[in-house]
């Protein structure tokens, strides 16, 4: 990819800079519908921008394996899709009426919209995936975009359980999140035409990182701020959702701390986020959740060094540090 023999500063810092215009030219090139509204909304969202972290891991890891050619960039814009897609229908589910430091489609637009919309990112996926003509390619997403659905479905039946074991809350967090950023990185590596243990390496690296990615945003829910995150910090109290920060505090907590989580989580008690925030702070639970997060960034790390050194393999192993340290 002509991506890292750049004279830029800024894309000497971001080997993906020029690759990642080019994947904002697919994506808005694919927008494209006759249908007024599906133009609106998608834009809408994908407008605001977003951090493109799956995109990003397309281009890296078909970069560090050598790979030349345009189909990364394709990838990268479907992976991008899939994600919108499971935004749109998220914020639904989660009723969320802050995303990317704008209103939710949902609160704009409506809850019917957003879910019709996402349907029509997904199913336009679906359709750049076929003209790839890639079997390994739809195989990955396929199987990606089911488990992200399973992940979601799964955390609706955990909702308002105070009980729930971490090893639960870890397999929902490895579904709906882990999942797409395992297949990015595969993608990389299958475009490339790398060996199985190489492509093994990879996804590895994908599922630890969205892991850690997951267990900070969990935490930034807590600790966060608004402003930053372009999302409103106590989404997941209010909702009742049992995160690890929430599994660690009661925990450690006191008996009376403890029922004070419990109750939120049953109930969804928003109103007591000061005092909730207040515990798990005591208690060092963001801190350990911040501490999973590493162990998982340096599991990912770790598997890097399947690969040859490489300007893409450095960015690789910067966004494991960043995913932890993150405030947005
Ligand atoms: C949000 O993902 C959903 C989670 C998995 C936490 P991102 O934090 O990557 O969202 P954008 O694309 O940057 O807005
Ligand atoms: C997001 O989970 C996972 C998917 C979109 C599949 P969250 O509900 O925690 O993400 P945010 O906080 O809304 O971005
Ligand atoms: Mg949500
Ligand atoms: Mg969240």
């Amino acid at each position: 990819m002509p991506t890292s023999e750049t004279s830029s500063p800024a894309a000497s810092l971001d080997p993906t800079a020029e690759g990642m215009a080019r994947v904002d030219a697919v994506i808005r090139g694919r927008l494209a519908s006759d249908v007024a509204l599906i133009e609106q909304i998608s834009h809408y969202i994908i407008g605001a921008g977003g951090k493109r972290i799956r995109p990003r891991l397309v281009l890296l890891f078909a970069e560090a394996l050598g790979h030349q050619g345009p189909e990364p960039y394709e990838l990268a814009a479907i992976v991008e899709f899939i994600h919108t897609a499971t935004l749109l229908h998220d914020d639904v589910v989660d009723e969320s009426s802050l995303r990317r430091g704008r209103a939710t489609a949902n609160a704009l637009f409506g809850n019917a919209a957003s879910v019709l919309v996402g349907d029509f990112l997904y199913s336009r996926a679906f359709q750049m995936m076929v003209s790839l003509d890639r079997m390994r390619v739809l195989e990955v997403l396929a199987d990606a975009t089911n488990v992200i659905a399973e992940g979601e479905v799964l955390q609706l039946m955990n909702m308002h359980d105070p009980d729930l074991a971490v090893e639960a809350y870890l397999k929902v967090i490895r579904y709906k999140t882990a999942k797409l950023f395992e297949a990015s990185a595969r993608l990389g590596a299958v475009i490339a035409g790398a060996p199985r243990d190489i492509e093994e390496a990879c996804s590895d690296y994908g599922r630890a990182l969205g892991t850690a990615f997951q267990l900070v945003d969990d935490l930034l829910d807590y600790e966060g701020d608004t402003h930053a995150l372009g999302k409103n910090v106590g989404d997941d109290l209010r909702e009742g959702k049992p995160t690890l920060p929430l599994l660690i505090a009661m925990e450690r907590g006191s008996a009376e701390e403890r029922e004070i989580i419990r109750h939120a989580i049953e109930h969804g008690e928003v109103e007591r986020l000061s005092e909730i925030v207040a515990i798990v702070r005591r208690t060092g639970a963001l801190q350990a959740t911040r501490e999973a997060a590493r162990t998982e960034a340096n599991a990912a790390r770790e598997r890097l060094f399947a690969l040859p050194a490489s300007k893409a393999r450095e960015a690789l192993l910067e966004l494991c540090a960043r995913s932890v340290e993150r405030s947005s």
